[in-house]
């Protein structure tokens, strides 16, 4: 599979998720989006740029935070996430939002254009992240920060109960790898900055606990994201068995209130071009969102409780 056919089956997943995307009563996207906008210290006025935008988790606070006397672009390769969130945007008055087919490879615009290059959940399903990160890069104006989001840990359940749809797979289907590649832990993400010619600035995990009322709710959660990669490859005749196989997985995630519970670790990471000049104290985000600064490199915040 070329990297372009893989970019190719990745979006017309999102595509077919779009109209449910977010919308399951799963608390999971929002909270890490929010969580991300925090981390970016986004000021009154500033310009900012929201690739793979999705149903809006880290726009819709991104332009809370500009407020109307800035401006949030938001791109998403998939149309119906373009349409849906832009008709969110208009609904909610916010004028200082424009929502747009782009790809979040290679963002067209001119250098030197946003003041913050917000990536939440999307620079691990790109083609090439090293390749999507240089040129976010040079897309920030000097005093610029990029903030990416990207899984931390997945709670073992979820993995086991991923594993029980796994295995009803075709024998000739690869199960898809829940794996964030080269944003795998913070080393990692801190070496595929350099390369990008970014320093990082904090690297914060963010845990987040998603509430299922039962397995078909856990498993209409997973049609309406990047979870439907697996599910449709699964055989019609298959799909009852791999549902009541998760659905013996996930008892042990049973909380006491009887609900089924989750938790994923997300990291958030702030990055800033490397010529910047060192930022002064009024520069840095809220620490209480989780990020401080360095340009000398990462300092490593957990809010995890
Ligand atoms: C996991 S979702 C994250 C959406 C949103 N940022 C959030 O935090 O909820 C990934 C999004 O990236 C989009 N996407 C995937 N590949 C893309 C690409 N090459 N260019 C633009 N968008 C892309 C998908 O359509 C989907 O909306």
């Amino acid at each position: 599979m070329t990297s372009s056919t893989r970019s190719n089956s990745i979006v017309e997943v999102f595509e077919q998720a779009a109209a449910s995307y977010d919308r399951t009563e799963v608390s999971y996207f929002e909270p890490f989006g929010t969580a991300l906008v925090g981390c970016a210290g986004i000021r009154t006025g500033e310009r900012v740029l929201d690739v793979g935008c999705g149903r809006g988790a880290v726009l819709l606070p991104a332009a809370a935070a500009t407020g109307p006397t800035g401006h949030v672009t938001g791109i998403d390769l998939a149309p119906t996430m373009v349409k849906l969130t832009a008709d969110d945007a208009a609904r909610a008055g916010l004028t200082q939002v424009e929502v747009r087919v782009g790809d979040a490879q290679q963002p067209g615009f001119p250098p030197h254009s946003f003041d913050v290059v917000l990536a939440g959940m999307v620079v691990f399903l790109l083609p090439e992240p090293d390749k999507a990160l240089r040129a976010y890069a040079r897309l920030l104006r000097p005093m610029g920060r990029l903030v990416v989001s990207t899984p931390g840990a997945y709670d073992p359940v979820f993995v086991a109960a991923m594993d029980a749809l796994a295995a009803h797979l075709p024998a000739e289907q690869p199960p898809p790898a829940p794996t964030a590649g080269p944003f795998d832990d913070e080393q990692t993400i801190t070496a595929t900055m350099v390369a990008a010619g970014l320093d990082v600035a904090a690297i914060s995990e963010h845990r987040v606990e998603s509430r299922f009322q039962d397995v078909n709710h856990w498993m209409r959660w997973m049609w309406s994201h990047g979870g439907r990669a697996l599910l449709q490859h699964l055989p019609a005749d298959r799909l009852d068995a791999a549902t009541a196989d998760a659905a013996r997985v996930l008892e042990s995630a049973r909380a006491p209130e009887g609900e089924l519970s989750l938790t994923t670790v997300g990291r958030i990471t702030v990055a800033v071009p490397r010529s910047r000049p060192a930022r002064r104290d009024a520069d840095l985000p809220d620490p209480s969102h989780g990020s401080a600064a360095s340009a000398a490199g990462p300092s490593r915040v957990d809010d995890r409780k």
